[in-house]
């Protein structure tokens, strides 16, 4: 038995994104004295060409926190640091080109056929019709949809799940260094929501944006990102750092209970066979085979459902290098997370 899976690693340092900055953050709707704030006192930094997904219960700021990025909503206090400078020194148009928006529902224009939805952006960049057509096709073929297919149909000629590629391939048009995406994958069902995210991730794999991404899923929180900003109720920081990090060590009861009690298992996820020490081995016969990309997760849930504590670890060749036990697969989770951006 082989089992493949691919493992994320961030793109850091091929630099195709901008470094982004909160800092103090707030924004109250409301500006009555002692009013809650939608977002209150929010910093973190986002290294370019990193994912860094905002999650948390419905109504803890994520959303306004996206707009004020490209100031759809503009802060009460503090500052947003796009490349060291505030986007509120920035004329918004200006802005706005620099940064590709995946909205909650799409968005799509249901009048403009897919190829002049992807080329708005471009089209009012002044690109040619030329340049914009070549653009829209290479972007249809970079998000799976073949152009001479899709290209001439409108929006309702669509699935749900190839509207949320081509809202994903207009965000990219103009080649933004930065990408905010809200909730991007939320209007599918779960198997085309893993194909989105894996599409996704090998595509940021060669783009290197910088992405702030917002979803309420811990699960897809841990999976996109390379950085989690975990929010709370009232539009406070909770907890900010890799998925891993703060999977071992949730800085409150808050943070614990929202990433979950198998919080264990879900580290699991983040490390593949390629990152375990194996043991040496006789000659097994019969014993599963793992890739170097399988999860640790499935790993384990292979040896357990073919109750056999190993099984063989392939290298990049499809040789044997050597035995993954239960054992080995828990006390990984001692050692030191595996390098996940740049990697
Ligand atoms: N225009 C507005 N006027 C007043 N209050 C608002 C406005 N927009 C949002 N809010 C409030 O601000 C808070 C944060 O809203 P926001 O949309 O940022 O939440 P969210 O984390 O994106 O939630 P969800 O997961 O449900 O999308 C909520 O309590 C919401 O009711
Ligand atoms: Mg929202």
């Amino acid at each position: 038995m082989t089992v493949d899976a691919s493992g994320h690693a961030g793109a850091a340092g091929k630099a195709g994104g901008a470094s982004l900055e909160f800092r103090g953050v707030t924004k109250r709707y409301d500006s009555g004295v002692g009013a809650p704030g939608a977002v209150n006192d929010l910093s973190f930094q986002v290294p370019a060409g990193t994912i860094c997904v905002l999650v948390g219960p419905s109504g803890c700021g994520k959303t306004t926190s996206l707009k004020m990025v490209n100031r759809l909503i503009e802060p009460s206090a503090g500052e947003i640091l796009l490349d060291g400078v505030n986007v509120q020194s920035q004329p918004v148009t200006a802005l706005r080109r620099r940064i590709g928006y995946v909205i909650q529902q799409v968005g799509l224009f249901p009048h403009l056929t897919i190829g002049r939805n992807v080329a708005v952006v471009p089209g009012l960049e002044g690109w040619s019709s030329q340049r914009q057509r070549a653009r829209t096709q290479e972007l249809l073929g970079l998000v799976g949809l073949d152009p001479r297919r899709y290209e001439n149909r409108y929006p309702n000629q669509l699935s749900g799940g190839e509207r949320q590629r081509v809202g994903v391939a207009r965000a990219l048009a103009a080649d933004p260094p930065l990408m905010l995406m809200d909730e991007p994958f939320a209007a599918v069902d779960p198997i085309v929501r893993e194909r989105l995210q894996d599409e996704f991730l090998r595509l940021q794999r060669e783009l290197a944006k910088t992405i702030l991404f917002v979803t309420h899923d811990i699960d897809e929180a841990i999976k996109m990102g390379d950085l989690i900003a975990v929010m709370q109720e009232g539009g406070r920081l909770a907890q900010f750092g890799p998925p891993d990090e703060i999977l071992a060590h949730p800085s409150s009861e808050f943070v614990a209970r929202f990433v979950g009690e198998d919080r264990g298992l879900k580290r699991l996820s983040l490390r593949t066979v390629a990152d375990l020490r194996v043991e040496k081995m006789g000659r097994p016969v019969g014993l599963p085979r793992f890739t170097p990309g399988t999860k640790l997760r499935d790993a384990l849930a292979i040896l357990l459902v073919a109750d056999t504590r190993g099984g063989i670890a392939l290298d990049e060749g499809g040789r044997p290098r050597g035995l993954v036990t239960v054992d080995a697969i828990a006390s990984s989770l001692t050692d030191d997370p595996p390098a996940r951006v740049g990697a």
